[in-house]
């Protein structure tokens, strides 16, 4: 089993839908369906690693309220390891709510709280050494990760050999880039959506703006595209797209926290980086399809199904791939 540490926002998110429009005044709207989940770039991604079988250890600033023992208590019902949590006293825990539209859009309205808090002396290197991939996701957030000490976090890392994967949790834009370069050489993949690498690099064309950042040290992209699915850009070979499922869209949010946690599966087992895509872009397609980040994945056997329904060939391989793994 793939021990993957994943440092970054770890979110409480609040969900109801379908939202067409906010009552005026005080009127109420009855709505079909309210949830509680644990998301975010880090805590998403988190839970849905562990769905698919990766022993997975979180790392993240959250408050002393009620959010935060939610959180921490949701992550153990899925085996997480919480140590890494650090709490952090008089503080509130990072928490979104998403009036979620008839069509599946989020719009967001977002407490960053205590998330932007977490330092280098927080996180434990000796713990991310243990693991097989760290995902660092929305490093945004929490700038003080970028300071040098906490590059030397992620250079002491990569020197190990392990992979370093990457996300956004805030739209992309010029200073987001600029406050990213110290971590741009060290990064394995980075996953942003096309909108966050478009407004981080100013280039409307995702596979050029990918190619911008393989200039500056990146090793390779997986941009993804919602329902387009994904594209696979990396330094002397032609970009490859990956197809979406079909599925029947309810909430894309965290979509693409599991087109991570799928990809890291993928590679971790083995498989060619195509078809770990292909399950990143399997794992995006059944989050789709229930309301909140957690919501369609059970298990990696579920996707391995929804794989083969469609792409038998890739179906096999990844479940020849997969199953050594898990047996290992
Ligand atoms: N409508 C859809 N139909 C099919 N697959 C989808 C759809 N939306 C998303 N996906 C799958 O999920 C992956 C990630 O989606 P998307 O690009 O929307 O991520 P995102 O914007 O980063 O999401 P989030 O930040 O909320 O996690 C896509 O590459 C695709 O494979
Ligand atoms: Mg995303």
């Amino acid at each position: 089993m793939s021990a993957v540490a994943v440092i970054g926002p770890h979110l409480i998110d609040i969900l109801g839908r379908p939202v067409s429009e906010i009552p005026e005044g005080q009127g109420s709207v009855v709505l079909e369906e309210i949830r509680v989940t644990v998301a975010g770039t880090g805590g998403g991604a988190a839970v849905d690693l562990a769905k698919l079988g990766a022993t997975v250890s979180s790392f993240a600033a959250i408050g002393d309220d009620v959010l935060g023992r939610l959180l921490v208590t949701q992550l153990h019902e899925y085996g997480i390891d919480t140590t890494g949590l650090v709490t952090q006293h008089g503080q509130k825990t990072a928490s979104t709510i998403l009036p979620i539209r008839p069509n599946g859009e989020r719009p967001a309205l977002h407490v960053p709280g205590a998330m932007a808090s977490l330092q280098p002396t927080d996180v434990d290197v000796t713990a991310l050494l243990a693991a097989d991939a760290v995902l660092f996701g929305g490093p945004e957030t929490t700038p003080q990760l970028l300071d040098p000490q906490g590059i030397e976090i992620f250079s002491t890392v990569r020197a190990a050999g392990i992979p370093i994967f990457v996300d956004l949790l805030y739209p992309g834009r010029p200073e987001t880039l600029q406050l990213l370069n110290p971590l741009l050489p060290l990064i394995d993949w980075f996953m942003p959506n096309d909108q966050q690498l478009r407004g981080l690099t100013g280039v409307d064309d995702v596979v050029e703006a990918a190619r911008l950042l393989l200039a500056r040290g990146v090793g390779a992209v997986a941009v993804t595209v919602g329902e387009h699915g994904a594209v696979l850009v990396r330094p002397d070979v032609d970009p490859i797209s990956v197809p979406a499922f079909p599925t029947t869209v309810v909430d894309t949010t965290g979509c693409g926290d599991s087109f991570n946690a799928g990809m890291i599966t993928g590679l971790l087992s083995g498989c060619s980086t195509e078809d770990a895509a292909l399950i990143g872009s399997a794992c995006g397609a059944l989050v789709a399809s229930g309301l909140g980040s957690d919501a369609g994945i059970e298990d990696l056997a579920g996707v391995l199904a929804l794989i083969a329904a469609s792409h038998s060939d890739a179906g096999a391989r990844i479940a020849a791939r997969t199953t050594t793994a898990l047996d290992a």
